[in-house]
């Protein structure tokens, strides 16, 4: 069984958390799929723990613009990208460790392929930056079949921070798409793979937006040949307000980054 982590936004109490609960399961490996930075008050601790701990991250969004620019973010979250970035960059005189948490960011991947299993941030035709939606299923139905037709069997990504599956099916000559949210899967939330293509959005770690302001992961379950047989969404409860207080004494973060944590939005 294997864990997969995204969109930390250096969240150090929501990680710290998940690891706890991680620690607590059988648990072989854990993959992160990006934004370990931006909007939150500890990018350092959480990228030295992402890096100790997961087998490969991601790159997301928030960990690229880091390195390059953040002008198609709104300005909130340009805000903490650009303040983060003084942070982290290095210079001459800066630490081994310092140089070292530079180089992680510039060193992750925009994705990777194990066997039928496909790990982003985004999605399958744009990696880092393009959202796939719940809406999606109604208003661009085209969009995910472009975005499925990618797909070999599972592809898991983060970067909404809205957790769910979308499933692909043959209804007459066309496929269709559906979308469930982890309420919609049963009381353990969890997903048998078939035969069918899934996408499976595995939600934030540090800022959840489906109105519950609990960390969200997934666990993976695996056949003996390491093939993924079921996904189950974990949701752990931890204490946001220090996180709050940090975010406010700090003053290249907007509040609402602090706000948000508490109504999960
Ligand atoms: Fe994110």
């Amino acid at each position: 069984m294997y864990a997969i982590i995204s969109d930390i936004h250096s969240n150090l109490e929501a990680l710290s958390a998940v690891f706890e609960r991680i620690d607590a399961e059988d648990v072989d490996d854990v993959i992160c799929l990006g934004d370990v930075v931006g909007y939150g008050p500890d990018p350092e601790p959480c990228i030295d723990l992402i890096r100790e701990r997961c087998r490969f991250t991601i790159r997301g969004n928030h960990d690229d613009a880091i390195l390059g620019d953040a002008l198609d973010f709104n300005p909130i979250a340009r805000e903490v990208i650009e303040g983060t970035r003084q942070l982290l960059r290095p210079g001459l005189f800066s630490s081994a460790t310092k140089r070292e948490r530079w180089s992680f960011l510039k060193g992750l991947e925009p994705a990777r392929r194990e066997g039928r299993v496909l790990f982003v941030h985004g999605s399958p035709r744009d990696p880092v930056k393009e959202y796939v939606m719940k809406t999606d299923v109604v208003f661009a139905p085209e969009k995910l079949q472009d975005i499925f037709s990618r797909i070999d069997g599972i592809c898991f990504v983060g970067h909404t921070h809205q957790p769910g599956v979308f499933v692909e099916k043959r209804e007459g000559g066309r496929m269709v798409y559906e979308h469930r949210a982890p309420h919609e899967l049963g009381r353990e939330a969890s997903y048998a793979f078939d035969e069918a293509k899934v996408l499976v959005n595995v939600g934030s770690v540090g800022q959840p937006r489906d109105q519950d302001s609990r960390s969200c992961f997934v666990l993976v379950e695996e056949d003996d040949e390491g093939r993924p047989t079921r996904v189950r969404f974990e949701r752990v409860p931890y204490d946001y307000r220090p996180t709050m207080d940090k975010i406010e004494a700090i003053d290249w973060i907007n509040n609402l980054c602090a706000t948000r944590l508490e109504i999960g939005r």
